[in-house]
């Protein structure tokens, strides 16, 4: 991991704001692996990252059925993950999972560190935790010279 930061937000509408504004920097095939508690603000940050890609898509966890695609204009711009329901790696297979993550669609990952044997070899995490109240702390962090580049274009 190289450079690191970390931005604070105080709602949900915050949160979102900062996916939409992260999503500028974000290469073809970038992949983001969000990390934190249930409620922490993950879902909150796919919305805003989905608006930013253009996508009018209704965002929800995709907890039960594993992936959600949103489509600008007809075309795919974001694969959405949860892995929280997957009791283990060898599963991801079966969803075809590093196909969609070895390709030129950012994909996003809630629960995405779960799997210490599935991390590609190149990607931005996003490490969520709660302060007091309505405050959440969201840590970047880069692997990888594609995600290292997307976080120092940020700065
Ligand atoms: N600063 C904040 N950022 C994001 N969400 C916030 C914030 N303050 C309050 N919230 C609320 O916290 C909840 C965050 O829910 P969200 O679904 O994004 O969590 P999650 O990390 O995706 O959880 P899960 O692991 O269950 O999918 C929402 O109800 C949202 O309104
Ligand atoms: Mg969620």
């Amino acid at each position: 991991m190289s450079a690191t930061f970390t931005i604070t937000t105080n709602s949900a509408e915050e949160t979102q704001a900062f996916g939409a504004a992260f999503s500028a920097v974000l290469p073809a095939g970038a992949v983001l692996i969000l990390s934190g508690d249930l409620g922490a603000g993950k879902t909150q940050f796919v919305k805003g990252l989905a608006c930013g890609l253009g996508s009018e898509d209704k965002v929800t966890s995709p907890t039960f059925n594993i992936m959600h695609e949103y489509r600008a204009l007809g075309w795919p711009v974001l694969y959405h993950f949860d892995l929280y329901r997957l009791d283990d790696s060898a599963q991801l297979d079966d969803l075809d999972y590093f196909a969609y993550l070895d390709n030129e669609i950012i994909t996003v990952v809630e629960w995405g560190d779960r799997f210490s044997d599935a991390l590609p070899g190149d990607y931005l995490r996003l490490a969520f935790s709660f302060g007091a109240g309505n405050e959440r702390r969201i840590t970047v962090s880069a692997r990888g010279s594609l995600s290292t580049r997307a976080l120092a274009a940020w700065d």
